[in-house]
């Protein structure tokens, strides 16, 4: 018997799913860490704990399923893209992994735009700079904390640095470099322009492969340190967007996908590289050799409702435990008691500012409407209605590059609710498919290890033989008329506040 093993590097946790070949889940694991914000617009989180989260989720894999170590054929990894991870000349982080959705780098990303171009950098990358990439939290780091910029000897992203604790290689592959700002997303190398341009050393890198390459083998160390077999095969995988994409069968043009993670993400498979001239949507490398594709993306989508329900879901959260059910199940039932449109009160989910399509970091999450009506099942709906909204914007900049859209499947843990799909279903007025496997990149992690440990021929055939139809959701016509007008005022109301975004911000970090 063969197993693969997915080890998805989250932003609220780490999940390690275990499968078989034909893509039945055996089992999973999860376990969680925080998110440190020290200043606001900040996000950091340590690597360590990320690695601690790593091995006890192995190790909870062999004990739930008592499988032999020796039968997993080969490990695929995913992860949140674009956090800087630096490692000193002994391997040790030099400091908190700034991650994807910290903010911080406006400056450094006016500089790039000021010394090199947008239209270059372009050029060069086929991505517009953005607070987000790994290049812009680079030069913060020369900026203002001189004396770790000197000590740097590796630059890594959060799920290359667990391939490293597992194999002691420094690789990466081409889906997640995409997000750096360092990569030539056309030929899928580095760009040594770019990186000589910014100022960095080529060899901070690491090296970059396909996806379903082999990046090293399990460590005798790490194998004591995880209960894996020493020289199982380590594949490349791919930042969560991509893998999960692979999970869900997103490997052709015309199926395009929509996700609700801690972000909220609209991702279509090209053939080609497409590229938003106004630089809202991503091109980066797919996990699929000779395929790329675009995504738009939400910072905050299920990070909105978990930022309610860690402020203001407290009474829930408990109830939940009582009853031993699932605290957005509770949410969902609460909301379902509101009608669609949340009678006039409508949700801007910019907790995190934006990126698709504003690209704005001084963004500011905004309910407007409030009356003394609105109860906390108005709130709850109408975060749920804002991050379709959002998504719908994603998704009509995808359609302008003229991408097939002939289906939408969902996914992510926002999928799971009943409600929710709906909503997506009322506001893109189009059917919402869900695909049977819940693990989204973990499970598309362990079909690339599949691919790279010869277990399928190719991606394209690891999803055909795998990824099966679950349900799906129509649109009510009833409602579909009454959100297009609610998604009119959602559109005009950033431009009608984004000066008041920005003042905000000024006050906000004095
Ligand atoms: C993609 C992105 C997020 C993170 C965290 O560009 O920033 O999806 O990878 O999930």
């Amino acid at each position: 018997m063969g197993y693969l093993l997915g080890i998805d590097i989250g932003t609220s946790g780490t999940k390690t799913c275990l499968f078989c070949y034909n893509g039945e889940l055996v089992t999973s694991a999860y376990a969680e860490y925080p998110m440190l914000q020290p200043q606001v617009g900040w996000a950091e989180q340590h690597p360590e704990d990320w690695w601690i989260a790593a091995r006890q989720t192995i190790q909870m894999i062999f004990k739930q399923s008592k499988i032999n170590p020796s039968d997993i054929k080969g490990i695929g990894l995913s992860g949140q893209m674009h956090g800087l991870v630096l490692l000193d000349r002994d391997g040790k982080v030099l400091r908190p992994a700034i991650i994807w959705c910290d903010q911080r780098t406006g400056k450094q990303v006016e500089w790039m735009r000021d010394s090199i171009g947008t239209e270059r950098i372009i050029d060069l990358t086929s991505n517009t700079p953005l607070p987000n990439y790994t290049a812009s939290k680079l030069l913060w780091v020369r900026d203002n904390e001189p004396n770790i910029y000197e000590k740097i000897h590796k630059v890594l992203l959060p799920k290359d640095y667990i391939r490293y604790k597992l194999t002691q290689e420094f690789a990466t592959e081409v889906s997640d470099a995409s997000g750096t700002l360092l990569l030539n997303v056309a030929s899928r190398t580095w760009s040594s322009e770019m990186v000589e341009l910014l100022g960095f050393e080529k060899k901070w890198l690491p090296e970059v492969r396909e996806s379903n390459q082999i990046s090293g083998t399990v460590s005798k160390l790490a194998a004591m340190e995880t209960g894996l077999s020493e020289g199982t095969a380590v594949v490349g995988g791919a930042g969560d967007q991509a893998a999960g994409a692979v999970g869900n069968g997103i490997v052709k043009a015309g199926v395009i996908s929509a996700s609700i993670g801690t972000s909220g993400v609209v991702f279509a498979s090209t053939d080609e590289i497409k590229k938003d001239p106004l630089g809202r949507l991503h091109s980066f490398c797919h996990a699929v050799p000779g395929k790329w594709h675009v995504m738009g993306v939400t910072q905050a989508a299920g990070g909105s409702l978990q930022w309610f329900r860690n402020h203001f879901g407290i009474a829930e959260m408990e109830l939940a435990k009582t009853l031993q059910k699932n605290v957005y199940d509770i949410f969902t039932e609460k909301a379902m008691m509101v009608k669609p449109g949340c009678e006039g009160l409508v949700f801007l989910p910019y907790l995190m500012g934006e990126r698709t399509p504003h690209l704005d970091s001084f963004a500011k999450g905004t309910f407007v409407g409030i009356t003394s009506r609105h109860g906390k099942e108005h709130f709850i709906r109408s975060i749920m209605e804002g991050v379709a909204f959002s998504l719908k914007d994603c998704l009509s900049l995808i359609d302008d590059l003229k991408v097939a859209n002939s289906e939408i499947r969902i996914s992510g843990g926002g999928a799971n609710s009943l409600l929710w799909r709906q909503i997506f279903a009322d506001v893109f007025n189009q059917r919402i498919h869900r695909i049977h496997a819940n693990e989204g990149p973990a499970f598309g992690a362990a079909l690339l290890a599949g691919v790279g440990t010869n277990v399928y021929s190719s991606v394209e055939e690891a999803c055909s033989q795998t990824v099966q139809y679950y349900d799906s959701v129509e649109p009510n016509g009833e409602f579909v008329e009454r959100y297009e007008n609610y998604y009119t005022i959602y559109k005009e109301l950033y431009f009608n506040l984004y000066e008041t975004f920005a003042s905000l911000h000024k006050l906000a970090v004095r």
